[in-house]
């Protein structure tokens, strides 16, 4: 019978782990390109590099990560280690026909957010003005560019090293005729009064970028996709209370198209989006 990856690993450990500690092997991991990442037990740390070989020859990767912290700032920076195998984690991950060029150690890359790159993929239509404020290395941006054929993407990052893979991406995507890489924050960089599409792919008080959604919004008229954290009670009310909240500073209407859900995030807190028009 076919063990799976993880029966192998559990088997092929068993060989110099103590017992007790078997049960603490991580079953669950990241598999980004060549690279893994996983949480390493406290317990099982003084194994780390010989635990990471097993690990990086049964899922036959170059480099195995403990991540350390979760995903960190503004830049949504990982925390993590190398464990096991090379410190050069640079490497290109395939996802649904795109390839997204990414150094897992300095960029986060959330396989959480699969569901909702796949839908963005599908959501423009060939007349779009997109405009993407938080772009990072183009998980939504590229999708959209590639399958939709808008008109234009202006894909927004302020991090420095996720804006130069940003750059790289457009170029192995194929996409420089599309999407056009704005370096900074988003407030100052995003092209005004253009937009007939705005993504607010961001977690943290996104809320406060609703501004400058709207004003890219050509006549601030057109459509959010509204990424927000909420508790599930409150869901779809208090993100799109916030929506309504600035719109209604802008003389502006809100209709809600669809609440999707994008994962859990924390127990009966959801990462959800909202796609709303945003009318006069
Ligand atoms: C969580 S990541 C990308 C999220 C992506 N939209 C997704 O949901 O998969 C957020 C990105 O926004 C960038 N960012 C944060 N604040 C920004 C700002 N004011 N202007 C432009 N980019 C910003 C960060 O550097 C990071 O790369």
């Amino acid at each position: 019978m076919v063990q799976t990856p993880y029966e192998l690993i559990k088997k092929t450990t068993s060989t110099f782990l103590p017992s007790e500690l078997l049960s603490l092997l991580p079953d669950k991991w990241e598999k980004i390109g060549s690279v893994v990442t996983m949480k390493l037990p406290r317990e099982l740390h003084a194994y780390k590099e010989i635990v990471g070989k097993v690990y990086a020859e049964v899922l036959e990767v170059a480099s195995v990560l403990n991540d350390l912290g979760g995903i960190s700032g503004v830049f949504r920076e990982p925390v993590v280690e190398v464990m096991y195998g090379s410190s050069q984690t640079e490497t290109i991950h395939v996802e649904n026909g795109i390839r997204f060029m990414i150094d897992p150690q300095r960029i986060m890359f959330s396989s959480g957010n699969m569901g909702e790159r796949r839908r963005m993929a599908s959501v423009a239509s060939p007349d779009d003005i997109v405009v993407d404020l938080f772009a990072g290395i183009g998980y939504f941006s590229l999708p959209i560019a590639v399958y939709s054929k808008p008109k234009k993407v202006f894909a927004c990052e302020i991090n420095p090293i996720a804006y130069e893979y940003l750059c790289r991406n457009v170029v192995l995507n194929r996409v420089g005729h599309l999407v056009e890489p704005c370096f900074g924050d988003n407030r100052l960089v995003a092209p005004k009064g253009c937009a007939s599409r705005v993504i607010l792919g961001y977690l943290h008080d996104p809320w406060e970028f609703l501004p400058v959604a709207l004003q890219c919004l050509k006549n601030m008229v057109g459509v959010l996709h509204y990424h927000e954290l909420v508790p599930v009670e409150d869901i779809p009310r208090q993100p799109l209370s916030h929506i309504e909240c600035v719109a209604t500073e802008y003389d502006r209407q809100v209709e809600l198209i669809t609440v999707e859900k994008i994962k859990s995030y924390a127990p009966r807190i959801h990462h959800v989006v909202l796609d709303v028009r945003i009318t006069q």
